[in-house]
């Protein structure tokens, strides 16, 4: 586990500490937490919005329950705070990799994060469109297999957003059953390395609400 595991036990000092470490990192891991602390974890950091299972299934026809490789990206851009609950991890891998995409934006240049927030992405599974970056608020969205309306200089902008996303710091974190990762949403991209066709890899997912509207 990660260093940074939020080691509290008391549920109002456990959210506490998993929101400090939200707003210091964009993430927070947790230890050793059952399925009814995992409810009331979410609960009290604003309910469940959608609550799914991260399993692989050959029915299913998503990132989320094929085998490949899952390439760095946000859930839909109107969820907070996305939760997953370990409860049987991949034999070989299966960890979850994150990076901190408000970090990449916010150190490139202001030319180029002008640009970013001017470019919509649209598709995939979203209704509608969103922005890649909100500079008010600090909040990113990406997903490479969205399509953009960015040509020219903004489109030169978003190839330059690719590359450092490519060679980001990446955090791998490698639940264990009954960890627990939050992750900010609007902040922090998530993937995972490809694991068999065959693993049992399964994670109880759960996108924390209340959905906001985007671009607010
Ligand atoms: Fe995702």
């Amino acid at each position: 586990m990660s260093p940074r595991t939020v080691g509290v036990r008391d549920e109002s000092a456990r959210t506490r500490a998993v929101r400090a470490a939200l707003g210091r990192e964009g993430f927070a891991t947790l230890a050793d937490v059952d399925l009814a602390g995992f409810d009331a974890l979410v609960d009290a950091l604003g309910g469940t919005a959608l609550a799914t299972t991260v399993r692989l299934s050959s029915d299913v026809r998503s990132y989320l329950c094929s085998p490949g490789a899952i390439p760095l990206h946000a859930d839909d851009p109107r969820v907070p705070l996305i939760a997953w609950r370990c409860e049987r991890q991949d034999d070989v891998d299966g960890a979850s990799l994150l990076v901190d995409l408000r970090a990449i934006i916010e150190g490139m240049t202001r030319v180029d994060r002008e640009l970013l927030a001017k470019i919509r992405l649209r598709g995939g599974r979203m209704s509608g469109e969103a922005h890649i970056y909100e500079p008010r608020s600090g909040r990113c969205f990406w997903a490479p297999w969205l399509t953009h309306d960015a040509e020219g200089t903004a489109l030169e902008a978003l190839e330059r957003l690719r590359a450092e996303i490519e060679r980001a710091p990446v955090t791998r974190i490698r639940l264990a059953p009954g960890d627990v990762l939050v992750v900010d949403n609007r902040r922090v991209l998530h993937g995972r390395h490809a694991v068999s066709p065959e693993s049992l890899r399964h994670l109880e997912r759960r996108w924390i609400g209340p959905l906001e509207s985007w671009p607010r």
